[in-house]
Parts: structure tokens; C-alpha cells; sequence
């Protein structure tokens, strides 16, 4: 089988070393060996929030880290939701194809109505599912990869795309999730990395900011340094990302620190991760927003006609 790749984030900050080591490092391999789509998921920005935010400034920053870790348009269609209206025409027929009871336990979406700080569930958070599903089946996506918690969102993809094909025909492939064998990466203070807590390395942060954070990172009083995940997880967390950025092992690294402490720790943490993001970070310097802007118009041209296509195939399949 032919395999086309789709995948996207939500623009609503800036990408971090969690980001790359979790799936950007793998979209960039990727785009060698498959057709790829990425999908800027502006829509998707308003289900856990009631307005879009800086959603321009955050589309260009989205634009200008893809560029600078290295997905090449010429290989890649990058495209946003708003601007493809096709895809998101699919999402009604696809809702017709689910129940209410399937789609309130989806353990994802439970997830987010529990940590979202609106005061009610709106419609489109407990549909967003299916519109995930739109996104990936626009471009008869075979290959998701993503993160562990976006594995139910790819349950009902498969699920949508079978009942399609039982109810009208043939049309849809069953995708399939591909997820990183990378270690996860904690945050800097030992929980989930995120943007808004304050505990995740932007990649388009300075150098001085990097050592700031890693500065402020938890460790633990004892100087011996070892790599001992269970019991110290946030040496072990600062090893590993060491260890990423350095391509070696996060006990070598223990072992070569020693007694030096935390703060020797933080120091090669800190070179590390600045000496890897350096080519990246200086790449991001040399793009303008006007020329990654052009990238985006480019892309959403070429998924439009994607969608539409596939729109068509879908009206006649129903005899629409
Ligand atoms: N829900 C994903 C996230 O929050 C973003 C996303 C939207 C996505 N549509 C997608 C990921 C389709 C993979 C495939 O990270």
C-alpha cells in the first residue's frame, strides 16, 4: 500500500523540545518516505477555549518552527483548517455516522472537559473527534503520528472511515497511528511539559532563557549523579534530555558527571541543549513571516484541491 502521512498541532504557542523529541524529529524522516500533510489545527484551537487567541501570531511562529527544524514545503503541504473548507464539510457526514454514547467516552475528550477552564462543554469539544477524523481521512490518511493521548482520536477515525465504507461503499483507508519510541520528556519541574506551565524549553528560545530554565529545573541534594528514573526522576529527566540533544546514552552521561552535582549536570544539560538547537534557532533567524505565509497559501491551494476531490468521491458514494 501507498502510505500518506497526516499530522498536525494546535497553534497556540510555540513548539518545544518535548514537541521535537516526541514527533517532529519523526516528521522530518518521514517526509523522505511517504506523501506528507501537516496540518495547522486552528478550528481545534477553539474547543478547550471560547476565543482563537493570538491565532495569527501563533500560525506564523507554528510556520517559522516547521521551517526551521527542517520539513521542506516542497515535500510537505502544510494547511490550516479555515482555509479548507472542503475538509471541513466532511465532518457532517461523518457525524452521521457516530453515536452520542461512542463519542461521550472517548477517554481524550474526558480528559480535556476535566482540565478545560470554560465554564461549559461546548458541542464542538465533544465532536472535535470526528473533525479529527475529517482531517485525516480529507487526504485518505493511512499514517497518524502522534502521542499516546491522541490514540482514541484515532479509534474513531477508524471507526468512521468503516462504517463509511459498509454504509456506502469503498472508499476510505483504515489509518493507522504511529507513535515515537522516543523516552518522554518531562518538564523541567518534573510534570507533563507544557507550554503554559512554564517548565518547557521553547525551541526558538535564546540561549540565556535555555540556561535560565535549566537553572531553575529540579534536582535533588545528592551529588553523586545517577540515572535512576524511579527514584530521582528529575535527574533522570535532565539526563535524558541531555542525552537526546548529545545522541548518548543518559547513563554514560551519569557516569561521567560523578559526584560533580547538580549543578555540573545543569551545565552539560544546558550546553547540550543549546548546541543542538543552535543550526535550528539560527535557521528560524534567517525566515521572514512574509516568505513562511506564502508557504502556508501555497499549502492550503494544494489541500483544497485534495479535499475536494475527496468531498465529491463522498457526495456520490451517498448519492448526494
Ligand atoms: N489534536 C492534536 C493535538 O492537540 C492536533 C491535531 C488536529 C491532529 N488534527 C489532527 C493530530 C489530525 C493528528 C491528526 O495535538
Amino acid at each position: 500500500m501507498d502510505h500518506v502521512v497526516l499530522t498536525g498541532d494546535r497553534p497556540t504557542g510555540p513548539l518545544h523540545l518535548g514537541h521535537y523529541f516526541g514527533s517532529l524529529a519523526n516528521r522530518v524522516r518521514m517526509q523522505d518516505e511517504h506523501p506528507m500533510y501537516v496540518l495547522i489545527a486552528d478550528y481545534q484551537v477553539i474547543t478547550d477555549r471560547d476565543r482563537p487567541g493570538e491565532i495569527q501570531a501563533n500560525i506564523t511562529d507554528l510556520l517559522l518552527d516547521y521551517l526551521a527544524v527542517g520539513l521542506d514545503p516542497a515535500k510537505v503541504t502544510i494547511f490550516q483548517h479555515s482555509a479548507v473548507p472542503e475538509l471541513n464539510q466532511l465532518m457532517l457526514p461523518f457525524l452521521s455516522l457516530v453515536s452520542v454514547s461512542e463519542l461521550s467516552r472517548n477517554p481524550t475528550v474526558k480528559d480535556e472537559i476535566a482540565h478545560s477552564s470554560q465554564a461549559a462543554v461546548s458541542g464542538l469539544m465533544f465532536t472535535y473527534p470526528v473533525h479529527q477524523a475529517a482531517d485525516i481521512l480529507f487526504c485518505k490518511g493511512t499514517l497518524v503520528p502522534v502521542g499516546r493521548d491522541q490514540l482514541p482520536h484515532v479509534e474513531v477515525t477508524r471507526l468512521v472511515a468503516r462504517r463509511f465504507n459498509e454504509r456506502y461503499g469503498e472508499v476510505f483507508p483504515l489509518p493507522e497511528a504511529v507513535m515515537g519510541e522516543r523516552p518522554l520528556l518531562k518538564g523541567l519541574d518534573g510534570g507533563k511539559m507544557s507550554k503554559s506551565r512554564g517548565n518547557a524549553i521553547a525551541l526558538k528560545a535564546t540561549e540565556d532563557e535555555t540556561a535560565a530554565l535549566i537553572r531553575k529545573a529540579r534536582t535533588d541534594t545528592d551529588r553523586l549523579i545517577t540515572f535512576d528514573e524511579e527514584r530521582r526522576p528529575e535527574v533522570a529527566n535532565l539526563l535524558t534530555l541531555a542525552g537526546l540533544c548529545l545522541g548518548r546514552k543518559p547513563r554514560e552521561l551519569a557516569d561521567e558527571i560523578g559526584d560533580g552535582g547538580g549543578l555540573a549536570l545543569k551545565r552539560l544539560t544546558t550546553d547540550a541543549v543549546n548546541d543542538f538547537l543552535r543550526p535550528i534557532r539560527a535557521r528560524r533567524r534567517e525566515l521572514s513571516a512574509a516568505g513562511v505565509r506564502r508557504v502556508l497559501e501555497e499549502g492550503n491551494a494544494r489541500a483544497r484541491e485534495r479535499a475536494a476531490d475527496t468531498l465529491r468521491e463522498v457526495r456520490d458514494a451517498m448519492g448526494f
